[in-house]
């Protein structure tokens, strides 16, 4: 029998992750869970629950979140991207988290995650670790690009200004900062096309499952 194969693969806002991650589930046949929606689906919900985003009120969304709402494409709006970073900096909110997506990751043949954390905190011992980044300025156009398609009406700086805080917002929180694993390679995607990122991390991929 072949060891599964557990992807994890980390960045900030924007940066390509997703579609890496997708990419890569896509060849080697694999589930994937974009991390990121558990966080928004608890901001949204906190949100909608009590008119803000507390630990009581995120904790609360967290312990009853039913993943059934992930599909829900209000979680992919720029409002829902700020209250999820609001809501993940609680250690409360990603413990209630936690188990869902490490069992996400011990099911059967692997699982491709994308996230902050997910190579350092959640799959420590995944089979490969990518940190996939990008430009601040290069992050905010494709951002900007993704939310216009989407119709809303949106302003480029103000994009850029979202991912900066954001930025800053996930790596200086206490609790499971966006962090690179120290064995996780780095992919800088800002010169990339789709095509050769997902080239790029399928050699990473390569490589991690020869070792
Ligand atoms: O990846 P995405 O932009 O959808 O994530 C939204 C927010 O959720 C991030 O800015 C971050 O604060 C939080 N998040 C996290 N840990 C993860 C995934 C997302 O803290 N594994």
């Amino acid at each position: 029998m072949t060891a599964p194969l557990v992807i994890a693969v980390d960045g900030p806002a924007a940066s390509g992750k997703g579609t890496v991650a997708t990419g890569l589930a896509t060849l080697y046949g694999l589930p994937y869970l974009d991390s990121g929606l558990l966080y928004r689906a608890v901001g949204v919900l906190a949100e909608r629950g009590s008119g803000a985003v507390t630990e009581a009120s995120a904790e609360a969304a967290a312990r009853g979140l039913d993943p059934k709402v992930l599909d829900d494409p209000a979680l992919r709006t720029r409002a829902a991207g700020e209250l999820a970073s609001q809501a993940a900096v609680f250690p409360s909110v990603r413990a209630a988290l936690l188990i869902f997506q490490r069992d996400f990751a011990a099911q059967g043949s692997g699982a491709v995650i994308d996230g902050r954390d997910i190579g350092t905190v959640i799959a420590p011992a995944a089979r490969a670790k990518l940190f996939v980044t990008a430009s601040p300025e290069v992050r905010a156009e494709r951002r900007w690009k993704q939310l216009k398609g989407q119709g809303e009406s949106v302003e480029l700086a103000d994009i850029l200004t979202d991912i900066r805080l954001r930025d800053e917002r996930d790596s200086g929180r206490a609790a499971a900062p966006l962090l690179m694993a120290d064995d996780a390679v780095l992919l800088d995607t800002s010169n990339l096309s789709i095509e050769q990122a997902a080239d790029a991390a399928r050699r990473i991929v390569e490589t991690a499952r020869a070792l």
